[in-house]
């Protein structure tokens, strides 16, 4: 049994005083929800003092990215060790606009999702199609190419707590999000792939999360589908209320 996972990503979104103010709102409102597991993903500039926030809270602490080293010359990048120290459990890998916007190849990514699993976190891995690839009948090639460039080489047991996000970019901040019957074709297409790679059993504990203008109208019909186990909110997990009415879906 899979549980559901709702993941907010906020991107360059809130300073700490923010941050703060936003978690004393949101504890408070989803206090007493036990079935899903909850995670948000602050700024990097925010993490220790969520952390702190957080601690002994059933509210999981993500990041939006790590570097694959522990530490050494790379100016700019933030190293897992330094996440986990901060009370970071999960890191989001491969979003669409570290692949879009900062040239993030999908070599780049294997590399950081090993060093997230080396430091023992659990990576949210982001793969999807643009438009113009959907439209050139080309989606499922592109998943493959993104899950097979980011997975390979690793053992099922190396890759334990894995997390894929579909996130079509056609759908990411533009409130246009996929039909459940898209997302659940993608995400079964997913599964399939993880079939071949690491055995079906393995496959089917695999959480995939969807991510696109999921909003607390259209979360429901999503979570209806069999292979969708969660979801990875932006904009709408920005404000406290609106991510608590998504969190308590059904
Ligand atoms: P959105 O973003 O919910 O604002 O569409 C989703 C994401 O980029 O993870």
């Amino acid at each position: 049994m899979r549980k559901p996972l709702i993941a907010g990503n906020w991107k360059m979104h809130k300073t700490v005083s923010e941050t703060l103010a936003y978690l004393r709102r949101f504890r408070e409102l989803v206090a007493g929800v036990e079935d899903r597991e909850i995670m948000i993903a602050p700024p990097f500039t925010a993490l220790y003092m969520a952390g702190q926030e957080l601690a002994g809270s059933h509210i999981r602490l993500g990041a939006q990215n790590a570097h694959w080293a522990e530490s050494g010359a790379f100016t700019g990048e933030i190293s897992p060790l330094m996440l986990k120290e901060c009370g970071v459990t999960y890191v989001i890998l491969g979003h669409s606009e570290r692949r879009h916007i900062f040239g993030e190849t999908d070599e780049m990514i294997r590399q950081r999702l090993s060093g997230v699993l080396s430091a023992g976190l659990k990576p949210i891995l982001c793969v999807g199609e643009t438009l113009e690839e959907r439209e050139a009948g080309r989606t499922m090639e592109v998943l493959e190419t993104q899950v097979r460039s980011a997975l390979s080489g690793f053992s099922a047991a190396e890759l334990q707590g894995l997390v894929i996000a579909y996130e079509p970019v056609w759908a990411i901040g533009t409130g246009r999000t996929a039909t459940p019957e898209t997302a659940q074709e993608a995400h079964a297409y997913i599964r399939g792939l993880l079939g071949d790679l690491f055995g079906k059993d393995r496959a089917a504990e695999v959480r995939i999360l969807y991510g696109g203008s999921v909003k607390p109208e259209n979360i429901a019909s999503l979570m209806a589908q069999p292979d969708v186990d969660g979801a990875l909110v932006g904009g709408a997990s920005l404000d406290p209320e609106t991510f608590a009415r998504i969190v308590k879906y059904g």
